[in-house]
């Protein structure tokens, strides 16, 4: 199985970074392949809702990274959303690419594919639940089932990495997809 992470924290080695390595880890100690996207080193642009994904051949014609990003999308069985909460949504790279999803939303290209959330917060999992509604009913439209939603108390940089019970709770959701 291929599993696409999606890291949407501007944080290298931070706390969404970690929990994504363990995710990571435990769905290759599965025999799981992965790739892991940097979203804040890619040049993404925003949807403009021009509406040439929504006649012809459906596709988004923006050039930019997300043009190699499409493939792999599609090639995933797993696409792992990884971001940290931000005034109680995703960050705004993570966000960007959500609204680039819009190509998918008449076709059955992602119908069958699974997705994990990974959001650490200051606040704690109450806090996540309007980013996690997002991304239920945008998924859900997209047809990719939610497998698994993990959302630790963390704040500072790489704070998670004392969590060995957040640790061991990603390293699980990795190994079970
Ligand atoms: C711009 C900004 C907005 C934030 N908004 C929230 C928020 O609404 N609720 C919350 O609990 N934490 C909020 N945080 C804290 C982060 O979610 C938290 O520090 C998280 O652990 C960062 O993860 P990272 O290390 O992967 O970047 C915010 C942080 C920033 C920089």
């Amino acid at each position: 199985m291929k599993i696409l992470a999606l890291m949407g924290s501007p944080r290298k080695e931070g706390n969404t970074d970690i929990l994504i390595d363990k995710v990571i880890n435990g769905a290759q100690a599965a025999g799981h392949q992965s790739e892991k996207l940097y979203l804040y080193d890619l040049n993404l642009l925003p949807c403009i809702d021009c509406r040439n994904c929504s006649s012809g051949d459906r596709v988004c014609d923006r050039d930019d990274d997300m043009q190699d990003i499409y493939p792999m999308i599609e090639a995933a069985d797993v696409i792992l959303f990884g971001t940290p909460l931000y005034w109680y949504g995703p960050t705004g790279p993570m966000k960007l690419l959500m609204d680039r999803l819009l190509p998918y939303s008449e076709t059955d290209k992602l119908k069958g594919k699974r997705a994990v959330l990974v959001i650490p917060s200051a606040e704690g999992a109450d806090a996540c639940e309007p980013v996690v509604t997002m991304f239920r009913l945008s998924l859900d439209y997209l047809g990719v089932d939610i497998a698994d939603v993990l959302l630790p108390t963390a704040y500072e940089k790489g704070e998670i990495s004392g969590n060995v019970e957040e640790l061991e709770r990603a390293y699980g959701i990795g190994a079970a997809l």
